[in-house]
């Protein structure tokens, strides 16, 4: 009888996330099991129970997937996992805390796809603004845009816990080469008019950008929006919206709403978890590899 797959989903919060789990049946993964309130310390004993049980074919039908709330410790975790292999015992292992990685690598590659299309341009240089950036979808969309050469603002409601995050996001994930900053939602009238992207990452349910900030914002040119529970992140965002004009931008700015980025971060999630499932050699998966994808899908 030839072994099932199975995935070891480890989250260090109370529950697994329903959402992966059916992503990860849906992917061709025969069996999920999971394992909740797990420490970064304790990951190491896990895997290596995980690893030693299958022998070298039931490794490669092994998998270990990796949630929770959090960017920086999802990527500890995962170093931990990567540690704690024993060649040949060595299994795959892909981090998505909260859907971030996917979610703000959909939205990241939408955008900059929307740059291409309607501007000519690409995120080399740009100022982009990112609401509710101290959050997991936030941050990681900070990463990926200053890696991709855009001049990123972390906004958050207190400014010294966005400067935390934005002081994280440089040190541990090279995005220092141009170095993300930090700063109040306060100050967002002040800084909106540098804006020519706008990112709305804020908890579900909140209106972060206002019309008055759309109509003030003479350089905008894409704003995309995460949030799909009512009232939108960005005022006048349409939820399907994909690269529709957005009404009161004096600039021609368009606007990528929720369910448009949630179709490609769904897709990226699948292929990320197929790609883990299918792999001959152990492979280590995060918002790196998320945002490599994501941008394959949006070029159609
Ligand atoms: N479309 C999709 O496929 C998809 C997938 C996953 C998630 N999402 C959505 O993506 C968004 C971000 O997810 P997340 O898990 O990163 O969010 P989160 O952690 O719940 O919130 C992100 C940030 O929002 C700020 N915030 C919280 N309450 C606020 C309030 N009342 N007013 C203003 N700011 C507030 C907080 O920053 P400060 O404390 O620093 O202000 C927080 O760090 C959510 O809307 C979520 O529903 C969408």
């Amino acid at each position: 009888m030839e072994k099932p797959y199975i995935l070891h989903m480890i989250t260090p919060t109370k529950n697994l996330s329903p959402f992966d789990v059916n992503m990860a049946l849906d992917a061709g993964w025969d069996n999920t099991v999971g394992y909740t309130n797990v420490e970064k310390d304790e990951v190491q004993a896990l895997v290596q129970d995980a690893i030693f049980s299958r022998g070298p074919t039931g490794v490669k039908r092994t998998g270990i997937f990796l949630g929770g709330r959090e960017m920086y410790l999802a990527m500890d975790m995962m170093e931990n996992c990567q540690e704690a292999m024993v060649p040949p015992f060595e299994v795959s292992c892909f981090a998505d805390p909260s859907g971030a990685f996917t979610t703000a690598a959909g939205m990241v590659a939408c955008a900059e796809q929307a740059l291409k299309d309607k501007f000519d341009t690409d995120l080399t240089g740009k100022c982009v603004i990112v609401m509710g950036g101290t959050g997991p979808v936030g941050s990681t969309a900070a990463v990926l845009a200053a890696k991709a050469g855009a001049e990123v603002k972390i906004m958050g409601r207190a400014k010294d816990k966005s400067q935390r995050v934005a002081a994280l996001c440089n040190s541990e994930y090279g995005a220092d080469m141009i170095g993300i900053q930090g700063e109040a939602n306060d100050m967002i009238d002040d800084v909106v008019h540098m804006a020519d992207v706008i990112f709305a990452a804020a908890a579900a349910g909140v209106q972060v950008i206002k019309e008055k900030h759309i109509e003030t914002s003479g350089r905008l040119k894409v704003a995309a929006d995460v949030n799909a529970v009512p009232p939108s992140g960005i005022a006048g965002l349409d939820l399907m919206g994909n690269c529709e004009p957005i009404a009161g931008s004096k600039s021609g700015a368009v606007g990528i709403g929720a369910l448009a980025i949630g179709n490609v971060k769904y897709q990226t999630q699948h292929r990320l978890l197929q790609e883990m499932r299918d792999s001959d050699k152990p492979i280590y998966l995060h918002f790196e590899r998320a945002f490599e994808i994501a941008r394959e899908i949006v070029k159609g």
